[in-house]
């Protein structure tokens, strides 16, 4: 996972010029949220925050967040965002990783939005077993979900972000997106594990978590170039997986 602290902060880098704090997209990541939680809650903990769009979003919305992150500079983003907006809620950044790191509290509503799948089946069963002890017994955990088949059907697609080259593939073999940065002679790579509800049910025994929910994303038409939010699953780039304790799934 020598790739990751590299990756983010070369992504930062490259296109911390066009960030503007958070927006709309935020609001909506807040509401969906809300939605599947499906009942009223005070604790959030999110972890790998990025630059902290959604943390101060939900903060300015009073709920007291934690929010983890490990690159540096996308941590200092979030460190001035803080100072920038009235916050109701409270917002404890973590700099660190969340394998390591220790948090002595317990959360109504842990989430990862956006880049769940790092590394292989047992460090995501590794960081599902760590969630899980975070959770109050009555709360649920959150998760972008990439879907296998969108990233398959995108592989070798190209754009350009910016003055930058950036292209997706797919490893088949090990089903995982690829997503490569070009910077002149330079180029970083994000790859993550993409799983079907039935991969992630799989990935869960052991892990004292259940699947019960499930919300299908939106998805990048690349004939036409225009983004669809709501999609049925068979068309979506990712899923919100709601889990909860237990074992199994409802
Ligand atoms: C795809 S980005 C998504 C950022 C943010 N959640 C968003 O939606 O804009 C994934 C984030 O997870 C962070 N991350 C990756 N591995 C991590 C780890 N082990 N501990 C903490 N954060 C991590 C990365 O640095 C990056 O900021």
């Amino acid at each position: 996972m020598e790739w990751v602290n590299n990756f983010y902060n070369k992504q930062f880098q490259l296109y911390k010029e066009g960030l503007t704090g958070p927006n709309e997209e935020h609001e909506e990541i807040l509401t969906k949220i809300e939605t599947l939680a499906s009942k009223p809650f005070q604790s959030i903990l999110e972890l790998g925050a990025g630059g902290g769009e959604f943390a101060i979003t939900a903060a300015k919305k009073g709920y007291d967040v934690s929010a983890v992150e490990l690159v540096g500079s996308r941590v200092d983003y979030m460190k001035k965002l803080k100072n920038e907006h009235n916050l109701i809620g409270e917002l404890e950044i973590i700099e660190g990783d969340f394998y390591e790191v220790d948090l002595p509290k317990s959360f109504d509503v842990i989430c990862y939005i956006d880049g769940f799948g790092i590394g292989d089946d047992h460090d995501q069963q590794k960081l599902l077993k760590r969630m899980s002890n975070w959770l109050k017994p009555d709360g649920c955990i959150l998760i972008d979900i990439y879907a296998p088949w969108y990233w398959a059907s995108v592989a070798g697609q190209e754009m350009m972000v910016g003055s930058k080259l950036r292209k997706y593939d797919f490893d088949f073999l090990n089903c995982r997106m690829l997503d490569t940065w070009f910077d002149g002679d330079e180029n970083v790579t994000q790859s993550l594990r993409c799983y079907s509800p039935q991969d992630l049910k799989m990935l869960l025994e052991d892990t004292g978590l259940m699947l019960v929910d499930i919300k299908p994303g939106g998805a990048m038409n690349y004939k036409t170039w225009q983004y669809h939010e709501n999609v049925d699953l068979d068309e979506a780039m990712s899923y919100m997986a709601k889990l909860v304790p237990g074992q199994g799934c409802r």
